[in-house]
């Protein structure tokens, strides 16, 4: 039925089309809470297989940011896509792995046993989940805690598990927010090999932080301060634009320049 009433021209009309380069497209979007007007006139396009590191001091808009883009929360103006489909979607959920800024864990489970729940939500076999659950826990480095409950996790532990979560069903498009706040550097590291990892294998990756070193690991950066945001591009390239040798210069920089206007 929906052949017969959607024409291919319509699809084109509405929104990207499938075959478009970009992952991720944000038109014009709003958001307000009551009075406070949080994100404003955003635009953003996230190519497909890029790590884009969503960049801003806390308070500026970055999680709600994210939240519209995974279909979390509505915008109150504005257009989002996610693989050329308008968000929310339902049908999206299990492309999209959101891990988010606050653990959503159950804390009285194991990890496993959190693995496994999530695993079963995003229809996978049993076989399927004692695998993934085997290959997530060792890449963040878990693999001896499984049977845990998550009650006896500590901060970065949980952190570490969440990620673990997001990625357990291998979806096309990541949306981490913070993913790697009290983890230690050396995991870290290896973390963002694996981010690398999965953008060479086609995977999109949005990851919001606010850790300046983290930036230059991302094959694009957007700036965000006060809800909007203030200058998009490489690391290199935003740094060269107005010769400085740091993204936490150029960081200051564009944000000064937001003030003065
Ligand atoms: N559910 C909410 N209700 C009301 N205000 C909110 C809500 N979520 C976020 N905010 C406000 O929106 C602004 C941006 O918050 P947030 O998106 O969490 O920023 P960031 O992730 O960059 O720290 C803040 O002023 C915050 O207080
Ligand atoms: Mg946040």
């Amino acid at each position: 039925m929906l052949k017969i009433l959607i024409k291919p021209k319509d699809i084109e009309k509405n929104s990207p089309c499938l075959d478009n380069p970009h992952c991720i497209v944000v038109r014009n979007v709003n958001k307000s809470f009551g009075k406070n007007h949080v994100l404003k006139d955003i635009n953003l396009e996230i190519p497909n297989g890029h790590i884009y590191g969503l960049l801003g001091p806390s308070g500026c808009g970055k999680t709600t940011l994210v939240k519209i883009i995974a279909g979390i929360l509505e915008a109150n103006s504005g257009e989002t896509y996610v693989l050329g489909q308008a968000m929310p979607q339902l049908g999206l959920m299990n492309k999209i792995g959101y891990m988010a800024q606050s653990d959503a864990l159950y804390s009285s489970l194991t990890a496993g046993e959190n693995l496994e729940f999530f695993g079963s939500i995003y229809g996978m076999s049993k076989a399927e989940i004692k695998r993934r659950t085997e290959e997530v826990m060792e890449l963040v480095n878990l693999s001896a805690d499984i049977h845990k409950p998550v009650q006896a996790y500590s901060g970065g532990m949980k952190r570490r598990l969440s990620l673990a979560m997001a990625i357990m069903h291998n979806p096309p498009v990541l949306v981490l927010d913070e993913p790697t706040v009290g983890i230690d550097p050396l995991l870290r590291k290896s973390i963002w090999e694996e981010f690398h990892k999965l953008a060479a294998q086609g995977v999109t990756l949005l990851v919001t932080t606010h850790v300046m070193d983290e930036a230059d690991k991302c094959d694009n950066l957007a700036m965000m301060r006060d809800g909007r945001l203030i200058a998009k591009g490489t690391s290199q390239d935003l740094q060269e634009r107005i010769g400085v040798q740091s993204i936490e210069e150029a960081f200051i920089y564009y944000g000064g320049q937001q003030n003065e206007n």
